[in-house]
This record gives C-alpha cells, sequence and structure tokens, in this order.
C-alpha cells in the first residue's frame, strides 16, 4: 500500500529526514517511536504532503503510485488520513456538518454527487454507535471547548466517516491522559481491517499497551535505526531512548 524509499526532507533548508525506508502493507498496524525532535511528525507530515516540508530525494509510493507532486487534499482523496488535519475551531458548525462537507468533497473529487441524507445519517449513526460516541457529541461546534479526550474522540470519529486506507495518527505527547488513549485506542482497533493500515506515530510506550502494532520503528535523527515487533515497544520502555542512540553511536 505505502512504500517508502530512501526519504530524504527537509524544511527551511534544513534536513530532518535522512534516508527513510518503510513499507506498509494492507491489514497492517505499524507504530513509529523515537526520542523528541528525530522526525516523526515530519514524517507524518511529508507523507500527508504539508507544503512547508521539502522532499529533496527518494519518493513516496501509494499503490505503486508516485504521490510526492500531489496536494495534500488530493492524498487526501486518494485514501489518507492524518490526525490533526482539522484541528481548528469553527464555531457554529458542528461535528456532523463539518465531517459531512467533508464526505462530499470526497466523492465530488471522484465525480460522485452528494450523499444521500438519509445514508449520510445512517453511516453517522452506524459509526457513532460503533465509537460509543453521544449522540449530542455530534451536534457540537467543532473543537469548541474540546478537552483532550474530545478531541481524540472526533478525530476517530473523523477516520470512521472517512474510512481511509491509510490513516496516520500523530499522538503527540500533550494532552494523552488515559481517557484519551483509551479513545484512540479502541477507535483503531475497531476501524482497523485488511483493507486498511494505520501508522500510529507515539513518543510514549504506553499507547501500545492498547493497541498492539504488526511492527514498532525507531526513528532517531532522520532515520528508521530500528525496526522489530511489538517486543521492540517493550525493549523500549525498560531502557529508554538513550539505548537506541548508544547503540547507533557503537
Ligand atoms: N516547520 C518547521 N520549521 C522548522 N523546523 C522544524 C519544523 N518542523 C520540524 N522542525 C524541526 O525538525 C526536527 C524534527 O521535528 P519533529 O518532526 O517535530 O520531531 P518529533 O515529532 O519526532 O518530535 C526538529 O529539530 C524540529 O525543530
Ligand atoms: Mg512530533
Amino acid at each position: 500500500m505505502l512504500k517508502i524509499k530512501n526519504l530524504h526532507a527537509s524544511v527551511d533548508n534544513k534536513s530532518i529526514l535522512k534516508g527513510i525506508n518503510l513499507e506498509v502493507k494492507a491489514g497492517e498496524v505499524h507504530a513509529i517511536m523515537g526520542p523528541n525532535g528525530s522526525g516523526k511528525s515530519t514524517l507524518a507530515s511529508v507523507i500527508a504532503g504539508k507544503e512547508e516540508y521539502e522532499v529533496t530525494k527518494g519518493e513516496i509510493l501509494l499503490d505503486s503510485e508516485n504521490i510526492d507532486e500531489l496536494a495534500p487534499e488530493e492524498r487526501a482523496h486518494k485514501g489518507i488520513f492524518m490526525s490533526f488535519q482539522y484541528p481548528v475551531e469553527i464555531p457554529g458548525v458542528s461535528v456532523t456538518n463539518f465531517i459531512k462537507t467533508a464526505i462530499n468533497e470526497n466523492r465530488k473529487a471522484k465525480g460522485l454527487g452528494d450523499m444521500p441524507a438519509n445514508e449520510m445519517l445512517k453511516l453517522i449513526r452506524e459509526k457513532a454507535d460503533l465509537l460509543e460516541i453521544d449522540r449530542k457529541f455530534l451536534s457540537r461546534s467543532l473543537n469548541e471547548g474540546f478537552s483532550g479526550g474530545e478531541k481524540k474522540r472526533n478525530e476517530i470519529f473523523q477516520m470512521a466517516m472517512l474510512d481511509p486506507k491509510l490513516a496516520i495518527l500523530d499522538e503527540t505527547d500533550s494532552g494523552l491522559d488515559i481517557d484519551a488513549l483509551r479513545i484512540v485506542a479502541n477507535g483503531v482497533n475497531k476501524l482497523k481491517s485488511e483493507n486498511n493500515a494505520v501508522i500510529i506515530i507515539t513518543h510514549y510506550q504506553r499507547l501500545l499497551d492498547y493497541i498492539v502494532p504488526d511492527f514498532v520503528h525507531v526513528l532517531h535523527n532522520g532515520k528508521i535505526v530500528k525496526s522489530g515487533t511489538k517486543e521492540l515497544a517493550h525493549e523500549l520502555e525498560a531502557k529508554g531512548y538513550d539505548w537506541i542512540k548508544e547503540e547507533v553511536k557503537a
């Protein structure tokens, strides 16, 4: 599904990613871990196509198609979802109205008309029930006064509704209390299937107590320095990131 080959990327002429190789197949959950500043969020942003990041070498293939030149919206239409894609507060626009618009934009890009209202309503109910989201939450203004957990709930709801091929969840450290962790983990566990893939980025091993990744990669200084299974996350928890840094030096 996703193939990243020798990816180098920079921001403001500063080189951040220095040769990333990664293959993610349908049905897989990959965790990307690593110390602060190692380039995790940059990798997520580059895959999603954020404009301030420049790919200087290598390529990103989605279903064998090079997506380097595509705008973020075009990548979204091809099925790439990134969390915090829509972090803005929009007073007067509800959680539901926002996602309705996003879904219809997606359909438009595929040459389809708006989703019929009854079908949309059915889908919203189905996903809200699956994720145990309260109906009242759906009518709240987008992100306005949302707690950390509510932001996560919204994010996972968006993911459920858009049903992406590849979801990239950048779990930045702040605001990830145990409640928020569980919401993300339950969401991922319920939404993963044989047809989609998830890349979950986290600084903390704790999230991986709830989501069991098929592969764990450790990013350090813009490179994947170690890959393994969930055991690697446990090893990291026990030994800390300094262990990786020492290994890299050796
Ligand atoms: N938009 C940006 N402008 C300038 N520097 C950036 C930008 N984004 C990331 N960086 C720098 O790139 C490095 C990696 O950052 P980041 O990808 O956010 O790491 P992580 O998510 O692993 O903590 C850091 O040194 C950071 O300061
Ligand atoms: Mg980050």
